[in-house]
């Protein structure tokens, strides 16, 4: 695997593959690479023939409370894990080749309807910060098809309508989310919680399973089943953000009738703001 810091060396890299006619699958990361990362290197293998990752702890999407320089960084553990699995190539910029001017000078992508509901209302700008990187990484690597989680689904239909609406010539390809034996969803946040925190952590995920069962029998109003679910995270620990259930395919608060919803929890618990969502098919 080679590791490119700048843009034009993986320009370079990947000119000379598409010269081969090699189609390139592109999976971009925060790095602290964990099995869930691995799996969407997994999935890039059975879609194309180059696999490129990303590794960028991107200023823009955290906001003036985040603590960026908190944001775990393994590098080196991270390219272990990427060559082992079959990665091709890495491109891991710093802050200043992706922002030569700064990030307040950048030209900004702002996806509209989705980037300021849900994760966007709690993180203001920060669907603003993913969607410009994630523009100028695919105008970086110009790949064939991308891969991202669903664990981040609003992220995911951020960067498909953005894809769309700027007639970007990839293919977005969401994969489902990697889970811990106990449910957790894996995710590089984890790693902020303590032993006890992270015992109480699967909770999230069980209270996804019951809000999908109570949509499933039609037991109570989806505002009942939230306030529900909001209590039962509270009881163990978890600190409110929201609790909801959305259209799949726009993320808008549902008609009565609709019957592909998805519900979606964010939490803080202890330092550690935890993200998960589980999609329904109504019969
Ligand atoms: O999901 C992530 O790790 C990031 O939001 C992404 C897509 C790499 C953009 O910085």
């Amino acid at each position: 695997m080679r590791t490119c810091h700048t843009v034009k060396e993986l320009r370079a890299a990947l000119k000379a593959e598409r010269l081969k006619d090699k189609s390139i699958v592109f999976v971009p990361t925060m790095g602290n690479l964990h099995d869930g990362h691995m799996s969407l290197i997994r999935r890039a293998k059975n879609e194309g023939d180059v696999i490129v990752a990303s590794i960028f702890v991107n200023p823009m999407q955290f906001g003036v409370s985040e603590d960026i320089e908190r944001y775990p960084r393994t590098l080196v553990e991270d390219q272990a894990l990427l060559l082992e699995n079959g990665c091709h190539y890495l491109f891991a910029p710093d802050a200043l080749e992706m922002y030569p001017d700064g990030k307040r000078s950048q030209t900004q992508i702002e996806v509209s309807g989705l980037s300021d509901i849900l994760c966007g209302a709690s993180r203001p700008g920060h669907f603003v910060g993913v969607a410009t990187v994630v523009t100028k990484l695919f105008n970086i690597v110009q790949p064939d098809f991308a891969i991202f989680g669903n664990k981040d689904y609003q992220q995911l239909k951020v960067i498909e309508d953005m894809v769309r609406d700027l007639s970007s010539n990839v293919e977005v390809i969401g994969i489902d989310t990697a889970r811990n034996s106990d449910g957790l969803a894996m995710s590089s946040r984890n790693g902020y919680l303590t032993e006890e925190e992270r015992n109480i952590a699967p909770t999230m995920y069980k209270t996804l399973l019951w809000a999908k069962e109570q949509l499933i029998a039609n037991r109570a109003s989806h505002e009942d089943i939230r306030e529900q679910a909001q209590q039962k995270l509270e009881a163990v620990g978890f600190r409110r953000d929201y609790f909801e259930i959305r259209a799949q395919d726009n993320l808008q608060t549902p008609s009565e009738e609709e019957k592909s919803l998805v519900i979606l929890a964010a939490a803080h618990l202890g330092s550690a703001r935890l993200i998960d969502n589980l999609r329904v098919e109504l019969a």
